[in-house]
């Protein structure tokens, strides 16, 4: 759905005078970089200039009363069943977890004493968060539900240097910056633009220049029919190529929408996938109210693939998220949930039933979040076929 700015509610005084400090200090960088900026670039300030954007900023975010949904705030048995998983990889490796960008700390909160439940509680729990003020929250939230293990809990302030154990990302990847180009068709001499932004009489939008280095070998590198305007994150294949690097013996489990390269470059997707959000509605303008809304790009998992491949890991898993959570055993999970009553309900209580029901519903529907959402393995020292995995791997396909 396609939502014009006029149909997005307007924000209240106080965020509008934030998102236009910000304006000005992106204008300010703007006008230092002889009047043009990489979308990469602005997506970084948008989402992360301290104090104003959009993840470092005052915005709820997360939620019911946010803008958006994550697996983990729908439910408590995601985080149930990706233990299942987590704990595999911690048993064919070290007893330590790292979660990449832990939003809300909802996983966390969740994980922990899943994996306790499961006998295999990590000695550490490490958070890499670049917001300080999603720091805090996760602190709370590990306090409020999760406070006999919360003691297990610190936070990088960098990426670790070594490393053995499991890295966990949910919808990280969506959220790095990224590089937005134009494949054109009509001067053969210049066919790959790079969509930046620039000023026109002191509003921000798009400007285009030739795509240049490392940029545009990545834009040459794939097979696109032009005319094609569409996105390419460096930033992501950079992430995840270091860390991967840094693995020493163990396993990044990776959730986040997004295709293999060969879906996710196709004519049917010729507009790119950048999309905003904000209270709940979808958006397809990054301009509107920069540091307000969340903006994100589908993941090439092709190209996740390759980063870990090259740095010498294996691709233990590529596969959607309802594969993954029913092989994790999602169904089980929730009939024992129903059987025993989640969530501090009596056993029966057939609102918390339903509640319990949706969600999973929400996270294996093929119309909702089953399929687009994939999961991939990447891993180093592990032998063996992962649990969520064992039916209806995808590897091939990317
Ligand atoms: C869409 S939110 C997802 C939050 C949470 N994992 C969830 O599923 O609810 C993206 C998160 O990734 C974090 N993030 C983005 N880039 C990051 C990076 N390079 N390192 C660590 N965290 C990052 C953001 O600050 C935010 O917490």
């Amino acid at each position: 759905m396609k939502l014009k700015q006029a149909d997005l509610p307007q924000p209240a005084a106080d965020a509008s005078a934030a998102s236009a400090a910000l304006t000005r200090i992106i204008a300010a960088e703007i006008g230092y970089g002889g009047g043009w900026m990489s979308f990469a670039r602005y997506m970084e300030l948008a989402l992360y200039a301290p104090g104003l954007g959009y993840y470092s900023g005052g915005s709820h975010k997360f939620g019911v009363a946010g803008d958006f949904l994550t697996a983990p705030e729908l439910t408590p048995l995601y985080g149930q069943a990706l233990a299942r998983q987590v704990a595999q990889i911690l048993a064919a490796s070290s007893p330590l977890v790292i979660e990449a960008g832990a939003g809300s700390g909802r996983l966390a909160a969740d994980l922990l004493p899943a994996l306790e439940a499961l006998g295999c509680a990590p000695e550490r729990y490490r958070i890499l968060e670049l917001s300080g003020e999603l720091r805090a929250r996760q602190q709370a939230t590990l306090h409020e539900h999760a406070p006999r293990l919360a003691d297990r809990v610190d936070w990088l302030e960098e990426l670790p240097e070594r490393f053995s154990g499991c890295l966990l990302g949910n919808e990280v990847l969506d959220a790095m910056p990224t590089h937005a180009l134009r494949w054109s068709d009509d001067d053969p001499g210049q066919s790959v633009m790079e969509r930046g932004v620039g000023l026109s009489d002191e509003r921000l939008v798009v400007a285009e220049r030739p795509a240049t280095g490392a940029l545009l070998a990545a834009a040459e590198a794939l097979e696109v029919a032009a005319p094609y305007r569409g996105e390419i994150s460096l930033a992501v294949r950079a992430w995840v190529a270091e860390l991967a690097r840094r693995l020493e013996r163990g396993a990044m489990l990776l959730v986040d929408y997004g295709l293999a390269r060969h879906e996710l470059y196709h004519p049917q997707r010729s507009g790119g996938t950048l999309r905003c959000h904000y209270r709940h509605r979808v958006h397809e303008d990054p301009f509107w109210f920069p540091g307000l809304s969340d903006i994100t790009s589908h993941v090439d998992f092709t190209a996740v693939a390759e980063a870990g491949f090259d740095a010498g890991l294996d691709v233990l898993g590529y596969t959607t998220q309802a594969n993954f959570l029913i092989n994790c055993g999602i169904a089980e999970l929730l009939q024992e949930h129903r059987d025993l009553g989640g969530a501090g309900q009596a056993a029966g209580d057939s609102v918390a039933d339903l509640r319990a029901r949706g969600a999973v519903n929400v996270l294996i529907s093929p119309n909702e979040m089953g399929e687009l959402f994939k999961v991939i393995a990447l891993g180093r020292g592990i032998s063996g076929p992962l649990l969520g995995f064992h039916r209806g791997d995808r590897v091939h396909a990317l």
